[in-house]
C-alpha cells in the first residue's frame, strides 16, 4: 500500500454514478421523511457511545452505496488496516502513522512491533512516566525550588503541541482536581505569555514545554521568555548559574521527539517525556503531549479517555463500511464537498465545554486535508479539503447561523451535544411567559439544538409563512427558509474523558477516510514551511537592516518600512 499509487476516485464507477445523481439533484428532506418513515433509524448508527443521526442529511440510498463504493475502490479499509500495522503510509517524510497505538491498552498479544521498535512497550513506558509525574504534582510531592506545591501547569507549545492539550483541558473541567490549574501559552505575541504570567506565583507554578520537534520558533522564544520570568520573579536574574540551573529544573519539564535538544535548553531528560516521529502533532494529544492534562485530571480519567479512543479505533477496525460512522460521515463529507458544492463544513458544539473543539478541528481537518498533490506526488483529481469552523450553539445561533439558514452556501453541519450535563442548573423564577419556573436549563439548551437542525432540514415554505399572517409577498420571501441544509447530530450520555476521546478519534477517522479517497497524504504538512522560513527571512529587515528592507518585494518593503516609522 505504502508504494502504490492512489486511486483516482473519479474513475471508479461509483463517483461516476454520483456525478449523473448529482446532475440535478433536488434534495428532498421533507418528502424524504414523509415517504420513509423508517428514515430516522435507517440513517441512525451507534459508534461507542455516540448516537449519530445522518438521516437530516443530503443522503439517499442510491447516493450512499456509491459513496461507499467509491471508498471500497480507493481502499479506504485496506489502507486503514496499513496503518494500524504501522505501515509508511505518510509516504513524504516515509514514516509509519501511529497515532492509534497510543491507546491500545496495555497486553494486546502480540504486541505491535514496527521498524524494529515495540511500540507498545515504549508507549506504555512512557505513560508511566507521565503518571508518575503527574501523580507528584497532584500529590504535592513534587515542589518547587522554594519548597511550594505546584498550583498551576502552564504548556508552552503551539500547533498540535497546545490546541488538543487546551482544548481537552477545557472539555474535561470537570475532573481537574481542586487547587490545580492549567494554563496555555502559544501565540509569539509576546501579549500571551504576558498575560498567562501576570497573576502567577512563581514558587508555585511549573512549565511544561511542548514541542514535538523542540526546534518551533514560538515555543522555544516562549520558553526562555518564561525561565526569563521565573528567574526574575524568584530574584535569580542575577543569580549563580547553580541556582538558575536549580531553579529550571524544579520548574520546567518537557515534552518532545528531540530529547537532545530538550536537555540543550536546560532541562533535565529525566524530566522530560518523549514520543515518537510517527505521531503527527494534530494527532498527538493522547502522547504524552497531553502531560498538562494528565496533571490535571490524573491517570485514572486519562486511561478512561485513552480507552474512548480505542473504542472507536475498534469500531472503525471492526465495523462494515455500511455502519462505521467515521467511514460514513466523511463519505458524506466528500459528497457534499465533491458533489454539492459545499466548500466548509461546519462544527456546532452544544456543550460550553466543546469551545475549543472546532479550533482544534481546524488543525485535525485542514493540516491534514488542505493538499493539492497526493501522495505519489501527482495533482489531486478532484477538490479537497473543506474548510471546518464552528462555535459552541447557542452563540452561534446569534452569529453565523443566518447564512447556513438562508444565505447561498451550502454549509453541512454537525451538531453534537450531551444527554446529561455536568453542572445542571435550574431557572427558580423563570420568566413569566415561556421559561416555567424550575426549568431545567439544559432542556432549554437542548430544545435549541433540536430546533435548528429541524429549522436547518425542514426550512419554512412561503405558505408556512403566510399562514402565520404575513401578507407583503416581499417579507414572505425574507422569511422563508428552505431547509434542505444537512446537519449531522451526534449524541452522547455525557462528556466523559471517555466520550471526549471518542469524538476526537471519530473525525480523526473522518479525516482518514476523505483523504484516502481523494489520494492524499493526511499526515505530513509542507504547507507550514514556506511562512516559516520566510519570517526568519524577513527578521533582519524588521530589526530595520536596510540591506534587508530592499531585498523585500515592493508591498512587504512599504508595509516594514510604516511599521518601523510607527514604532518610531
Ligand atoms: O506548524 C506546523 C507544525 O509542525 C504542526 O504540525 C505542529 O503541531 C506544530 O507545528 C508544532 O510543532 P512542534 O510540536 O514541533 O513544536
Amino acid at each position: 500500500m505504502t508504494d502504490s499509487a492512489p486511486v483516482d476516485p473519479t474513475s471508479t464507477d461509483g463517483w461516476k454514478k454520483l456525478a449523473a445523481i448529482a446532475d440535478g439533484f433536488t434534495p428532498d428532506l421533507r418528502g424524504w421523511f414523509d415517504s420513509d418513515p423508517g428514515r430516522a433509524a435507517k440513517y441512525t448508527f451507534q459508534a461507542a457511545d455516540l448516537t449519530v443521526d445522518l438521516s437530516k442529511g443530503l443522503v439517499t440510498e442510491d447516493v450512499l452505496t456509491n459513496l461507499l463504493q467509491v471508498a471500497r475502490d480507493t481502499g479506504v479499509a485496506e489502507r486503514f488496516r496499513s496503518m494500524l500495522a504501522g505501515e509508511h503510509i505518510n509516504v513524504t517524510e516515509d514514516r509509519a502513522v501511529l497515532h492509534t497505538a497510543l491507546r491500545r491498552p496495555a497486553g494486546i498479544e502480540p504486541s505491535l512491533v514496527v521498524d524494529g521498535q515495540d511500540v507498545d512497550a515504549d508507549v506504555h513506558a512512557t505513560l508511566d512516566k507521565v503518571y508518575a509525574f503527574a501523580e507528584q504534582i497532584r500529590s504535592g510531592a513534587w515542589t518547587g525550588v522554594t519548597g511550594k506545591r505546584i498550583e498551576t501547569v502552564v504548556n508552552i507549545g503551539i500547533g498540535g503541541s497546545d490546541l488538543g492539550p487546551v482544548m481537552v483541558y477545557e472539555a474535561l473541567k470537570p475532573y481537574v482536581q481542586p487547587g490545580l490549574e492549567a494554563r496555555f501559552v502559544s501565540n509569539i505575541d509576546p501579549a500571551d505569555i504576558y498575560e498567562k504570567t501576570a497573576d502567577l506565583d512563581p514558587e508555585t507554578t511549573l512549565f511544561i514545554v511542548a514541542s514535538k520537534t523542540f526546534g518551533t520558533l514560538e515555543t522555544l522564544t516562549n520558553a526562555r521568555l518564561a525561565r526569563q520570568w521565573l528567574w526574575e520573579r524568584l530574584g535569580l536574574a542575577d543569580g549563580s548559574d547553580e541556582d538558575k540551573t536549580s531553579a529550571v529544573a524544579k520548574h520546567f519539564v518537557a515534552v518532545s521527539t528531540a530529547l537532545d535538544k530538550v536537555a540543550a535548553f536546560g532541562i533535565d531528560p529525566e524530566n522530560a517525556f518523549g514520543f515518537w516521529d510517527w505521531v503527527g502533532g494534530r494527532y498527538s494529544v493522547d502522547s504524552a503531549i497531553g502531560t498538562a492534562v494528565v496533571v490535571a485530571i490524573g491517570k485514572e480519567h486519562w486511561e478512561q479517555f485513552l480507552a474512548g479512543f480505542h473504542a472507536v479505533d475498534e469500531h472503525v477496525r471492526t465495523t462494515p463500511l455500511e455502519q462505521n460512522v467515521p467511514v460514513l460521515m466523511g463519505v458524506l463529507n466528500v459528497w457534499y464537498s465533491n458533489f454539492l458544492g459545499a466548500q466548509s463544513h461546519a462544527v456546532l458544539p452544544y456543550t460550553q465545554y466543546l469551545h475549543r473543539f472546532p479550533a482544534y478541528l481546524q488543525q485535525l481537518t485542514m493540516e491534514s486535508n488542505g493538499k493539492r498533490v497526493r501522495w505519489d506526488g501527482s495533482p489531486v483529481t478532484t477538490s479537497t479539503g473543506e474548510v471546518f469552523w464552528g462555535e459552541p450553539g447557542t452563540n452561534g445561533q446569534h452569529a453565523f447561523y443566518q447564512l447556513i439558514h438562508q444565505g447561498t452556501n451550502l454549509v453541512p453541519a454537525d451538531f453534537i451535544t450531551i444527554a446529561n450535563p455536568p453542572r445542571p442548573l435550574t431557572d427558580e423564577t423563570g420568566d413569566g411567559k415561556g421559561v416555567a419556573p424550575g426549568t431545567d436549563v439544559h432542556t432549554l439548551f437542548l430544545a435549541n439544538f433540536f430546533a435548528q437542525t429541524k429549522a436547518l432540514a425542514f426550512g419554512k415554505t412561503a405558505d408556512e409563512v403566510r399562514a402565520e399572517g404575513t401578507t407583503d409577498e416581499g417579507i414572505v420571501a425574507a422569511r422563508t427558509f428552505p431547509g434542505n441544509k444537512p446537519t449531522a447530530s451526534i449524541l452522547a450520555p455525557e462528556l466523559t474523558p471517555s466520550v471526549l476521546g471518542q469524538l476526537i478519534a471519530l473525525y480523526e477517522h473522518i479525516v482518514f477516510t476523505e483523504g484516502t479517497i481523494w489520494g492524499i497524504d493526511s499526515f505530513d504538512q509542507w504547507g507550514v514551511e514556506l511562512g516559516k522560513q520566510l519570517a526568519l527571512q524577513v527578521t533582519p529587515a524588521v530589526e530595520g537592516d536596510q540591506e534587508a528592507l530592499d531585498a523585500q518585494d515592493a508591498s512587504t518593503k512599504a508595509l516594514i518600512a510604516k511599521y518601523l516609522e510607527l514604532r518610531g
